[in-house]
């Protein structure tokens, strides 16, 4: 294989690889050290200015850290606001709509549980929940036809966590307009690792926590609200308040900024990082993507070499590969025993191979199940 741009570099800000093979960027990702510097920069500020310093860099409202992420899905950066994780967003937004009695939401049963708890509290105000159920080759078509008048909003995640198949999002964003339903995308288990486009996609949310295929710390993340939907967000804190800076309690003016999702004060040192790895990634993206697909057909092509089922269908893959094993949990045990590192999902081990990862890795945690079986 020619690789046409050299990752070695990147790879070199990656401790991890140096003691482990390292396959589990789908569960937590090593944070490089030139993100971690910047996380460092910031708290080692606090440490010696106190507020002199957080009130440099937060003296902008995180405008810069939302132009980096803006230009990263191709969005305004007045559609980001910073989100402590992946949960937090879905909630914001599934609240924030205002659904009512009777409008039904589509799901599916191979959503991470984060994506899709958050409907069930809905389900009290009798918000109807429907629970797709499907195989991950089916998976997209199931959604597509399950697509009906009555729907009003589409909850999905671009790429499955327990069985790797991504989804084509443009294609059911284009019927979920056709009925004037609203689409919601975890994008947790794709941004970093594949391209993201909310335009060219045609979602109206999309929220990912950073410290996946993102590569930073945790606390990191963000949402995408599209401009004019939920203006009014389900909960208010200091900063949901134009004036806020005032710190008055007795007068509140409601934000029309993305701050007001934030509520309090964001983990800017978090989010800092995760902006340093966005600009390092926004130029690569498509080759970044081009070589995790490289890898991840690699790890299925390999494996179905060596007699191991796969459960991740090749024409619709991601960074994640899922390999079919008997006692799932067992088997990444005697992984780890060798220093190689996945995780333990759905019906197998799960692969997770982040660009700069080598085919000789992948090659290696195949040989480890195989080996690990007998
Ligand atoms: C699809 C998906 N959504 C969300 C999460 C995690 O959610 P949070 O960022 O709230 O911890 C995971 C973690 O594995 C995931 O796979």
């Amino acid at each position: 294989m020619i690789l046409l741009i050299d990752f070695s570099e990147f790879r070199e800000e990656i401790p991890a690889v140096k003691e482990f093979v390292y396959l589990n960027h789908a569960a937590v990702s090593p944070t490089p050290i030139f993100a971690l510097m910047e996380s460092f920069r910031y708290i080692y500020g606090i440490s010696s200015k106190g507020s002199l310093h957080a009130n440099v860099i937060e003296n902008d409202d995180l405008l810069s850290l939302r132009e980096t992420v803006s230009k990263f899905i191709n969005s305004s950066p007045n559609e980001i606001s910073f989100v402590p994780n992946t949960s937090y967003g879905i909630n914001m937004i599934v609240h924030g709509l205002r659904l009512n009695r009777g409008d039904l939401i589509l799901t599916n049963n191979l959503e991470f549980p984060a994506t899709v708890y958050p409907l069930y509290k809905l389900t009290q105000r009798g918000i109807k929940v429907k629970m797709i159920k499907s195989g991950p080759a089916e998976l997209e078509s199931s959604i597509y036809n399950e697509i009906t008048d009555d729907v009003k909003l589409v909850v999905i995640s671009h790429v499955s966590f327990n069985t790797g198949v991504k989804l084509n999002v443009k294609r059911i964003a284009e019927k979920a307009k056709r009925v004037g339903s609203l689409v919601l995308v975890d994008s947790i288990q794709s941004a970093g690792a594949m391209k993201i486009d909310v335009k060219e996609m045609n979602v109206d949310f999309l929220v990912s926590g950073g410290y996946k295929w993102l590569m930073s710390p945790q606390g990191s993340g963000f949402m995408f609200v599209r401009e004019g939907l939920i203006e009014d967000p389900p909960f208010y804190g200091w900063k949901t308040s134009s004036s806020f800076m005032d710190f008055d309690p007795e007068r509140f003016s409601l934000e029309k900024g993305p701050r007001r999702f934030e509520i309090g004060t964001v983990d800017v040192s978090s989010n800092l990082a995760l902006c340093k790895v966005i600009e390092r990634l926004t130029p690569l993206r498509e080759d970044v993507e081009r070589r995790i697909l490289e890898l991840s057909a690699h790890a299925i092509d390999e494996a179905e070499d060596k007699g191991l089922e796969v459960v991740t269908p090749k024409e619709a893959r991601a960074g994640i590969v899922v390999v079919k094993v008997n006692e799932p949990k067992k088997i990444a045990e005697k992984l780890l025993a060798r220093k190689i590192v996945v995780s333990p999902r759905g019906a197998g081990i799960r692969l997770s191979s982040h660009f700069y990862n080598t085919e000789e890795e992948i090659s290696k945690a195949i040989s480890g199940i195989r080996e690990a079986l007998t």
